[in-house]
């Protein structure tokens, strides 16, 4: 049946294999029900008329038969570099630790450099990324999510930060890097010196505007008012809004938080929402508490508040201050995908990448318009979150003091998953990226795994039994939703949903978890996490799971990119990246001749080559004959 390794598979698995269920079950009518849903899209028939049928498909017959990509699909790959389709090149843009002024000395590979200047220099861990076109300049502005401290700390013992100087290089390499890109002899480089270059990091001041600003629990010694934090962190996905600004998502920010008083009491909420965000006394090995009390819990027991929102940046002004936009909501951001309403209210739909948490839709309460003021637009609004009905239509539920039991819009807000799990939010697969279809009124989000689905409950104490768009128990292949608002209206209330695409391993399961009809020998993934349209209206998912192409993965090698084409369904594969990284963040060149690809955390000797520390890093891939990439 499959060249399956048994001493990697789970318990769920082995049950699977040696005691198959029933041709047909109620598990196989949910999965059924998802993909074969009538009427939303043409083009859905490329989908199977169920679960058990899917994996018995010969890959030939999965094949789609006409394609609208540019490009010959590319095998897996499980080597130390990057791979594109014939026709396509490939170039290091920006790596961690390359100079972003001239003033700056060349990355030193025996200490990864030093802490007086690692704010000055191009970040680690590469994500979301977009593009800005100021005056007749290009911004590439970038996310740099974590610290790999092992390989930025390279003379720590452990990457365990010896002192305060350690911490403060971890801080610093971390946050949002604005750079100016330029093409020259030797293809697309920063501009060093550049007026518009600029770091962010987690000592960088940022205003907190919208609902939750000065609120009590937002007040620190420091910040009394509670209206100016320092630093944004765990910056992951990314957003755009039509005015020009870039959005950075804070996702998992409880790691740099601990305590050295492991005994300290906190107030009731604040504890209560300290176990639902996952802040403990340890932390996740930055130990910043150790060395800096704003992230020690017992003595600054509000700061982990001002930490897992959306904050806003103006590319093209290197003094305005960044600002923490509260009415967005305070929970584990992937990304922001900004759209218009059809009365040009701003809808911006958030996910929350933790197992069994939810899908959030911000609609402002102002409208946008072009060239007018946007001052408040972010701040006054409606937080909803998204409940999947099993018949293929779903609402989102306002989060209000009426419907939750909380006393105020930013207690609302600073808890949102709380307010979220009182009005009975549809449990997911940890969203990750969101995007909104250019060509169609429709939107698309990567649930990259759970292996908690069907296996308890969430932090929150809510059921995840596998439910309509996550309808497989210890999910860990994932799976793409999508919906489409009834009215054809973003600002509407109701929508219909179905699956895009389920990721699985068709030559190894002949059931749900071999993936739909549309994944084969030829383009199976796992774990889809960045996902962004490109003016075509192609679909492109970039992959953050197993790459080590064996047992259940065998046959999907390394990350990767691919292209989905949203009519037909048809999925494939453009880029490989090298062993050990996860691909993420996509953006253009404003001419689309170019598009810049992050590179995050490959294992050595990507890129520089053996006895080099690996650096994370963003590439432009461009054609050979120099035609357009999106
Ligand atoms: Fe930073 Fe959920 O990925
Ligand atoms: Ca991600
Ligand atoms: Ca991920």
């Amino acid at each position: 049946m499959c060249s399956i390794d048994l001493n990697q598979i789970s318990a769920d698995d082995w049950d699977e294999l040696n005691d198959p269920r029933p041709d047909v079950t109620e598990f196989d009518r949910v999965v059924d029900a998802a993909l074969s849903r009538r009427g939303f899209v043409s083009g859905l028939v490329a989908f199977g008329s169920g679960a058990a049928a899917m994996g018995m498909m010969p890959g030939a017959a999965r094949a789609m038969e006409t394609s609208r990509f540019a490009f010959e699909p590319i095998g897996l790959q499980t080597d130390a570099t990057v791979h594109v389709p014939d026709g396509y090149e490939w170039q290091i843009v920006a790596r961690w630790g390359d100079p972003l002024y001239s003033d700056v000395p060349a990355f030193d590979h025996a200490t990864g450099g030093a802490a007086d200047y690692t704010d000055r220099v191009f970040g680690e861990n590469t994500d979301g990324m977009e593009m800005f076109v100021v005056g007749d300049r290009q911004v590439l502005v970038v996310n740099h999510e974590y610290a790999n401290r092992k390989v930025n700390l390279p003379q720590a013992t452990g990457g365990t930060p010896r002192d305060a100087q350690d911490v403060k290089k971890l801080q610093k390499l971390q946050g949002v890097a604005v750079i100016e890109i330029a093409r020259g002899e030797s293809g697309w480089q920063i501009v060093q010196d550049s007026s518009l270059n600029r770091r962010i990091t987690h000592l960088t001041p940022i205003e907190i505007a919208g609902p939750a600003a000065g609120h009590a629990l937002m007040q620190t010694q420091a910040d009394p008012e509670g209206v100016l934090a320092l630093g944004t962190m765990n910056n992951c996905g990314s957003g755009k809004t039509p005015w020009g600004t870039y959005l950075t998502c804070e996702e998992n920010f409880n790691g740099y938080f601990g305590a050295t008083d492991t005994d300290a009491i906190y107030p009731a909420m604040v504890q209560d929402g300290y176990e639902r965000y996952g802040i403990g006394t340890d932390g996740w090995g930055y130990d910043y508490h150790k060395w800096d009390e704003r992230f020690d819990t017992s003595v600054t027991p509000n700061e982990p508040h001002r930490v897992g929102w959306v904050v806003e940046i103006d590319p093209a002004n290197p003094d305005a201050n960044p600002v923490k936009r509260t009415g967005l909501g305070r929970f584990k951001h992937e990304n922001a995908a900004v759209v218009l309403a059809s009365d040009g209210r701003v809808v911006i739909y958030m996910g929350d990448d933790e197992r069994g948490e939810f899908l959030y839709r911000f609609v402002s309460s102002g409208t946008y318009v072009p060239g007018g003021s946007t001052e408040g637009l972010l701040d006054n609004g409606t937080l909803s979150v998204a409940k999947f009905n099993e018949d293929g239509t779903g609402e989102w539920r306002a989060l209000t003091p009426e419907t939750t039991g909380m006393t105020s819009a930013a207690e609302i807000l600073i808890f949102a998953r709380i307010a979220a799990s009182a009005v009975g939010a549809t449990t997911m697969d940890r969203p990750e990226w969101i995007a909104v279809n250019p060509h169609a009124i429709e939107a698309y989000c990567c649930l990259t795994n759970n292996k908690n689905r069907g296996v308890k409950p969430n932090a929150g104490g809510d059921d995840t039994s596998v439910n309509g768009p996550n309808p497989r128990q210890s999910n860990k292949y994932g799976q793409i939703v999508r919906w489409r608002p009834v009215n054809e209206d973003h600002g509407a209330d109701g929508f219909e949903w179905d699956l895009y695409v389920m990721a699985g391993n068709p030559e190894v399961y002949d059931n749900a978890y071999g993936g739909s009809d549309n994944v084969t020998a030829g383009n199976m993934f796992n774990s889809p996490d960045g996902m962004v349209f490109d003016s075509a209206g192609l679909l492109w998912i970039q992959t953050d799971g197993d790459d080590s192409n064996d047992g259940e993965f065998a046959g999907m090698g390394n990350n990767q990119m691919l292209a989905g084409d949203p009519v037909t369904g048809e999925i494939a594969r453009f880029l490989t990246g090298p062993k050990g990284c996860e691909v993420t963040g996509l953006t253009w060149s404003a001419d689309r001749r170019a598009m810049f690809v992050g590179i995050q955390h490959p294992a050595a000797p990507f890129p520089d080559g053996e006895g080099k520390l690996p650096r994370s890093a963003v590439i432009a891939v461009t054609r050979s004959d120099g035609g357009l990439v999106g």
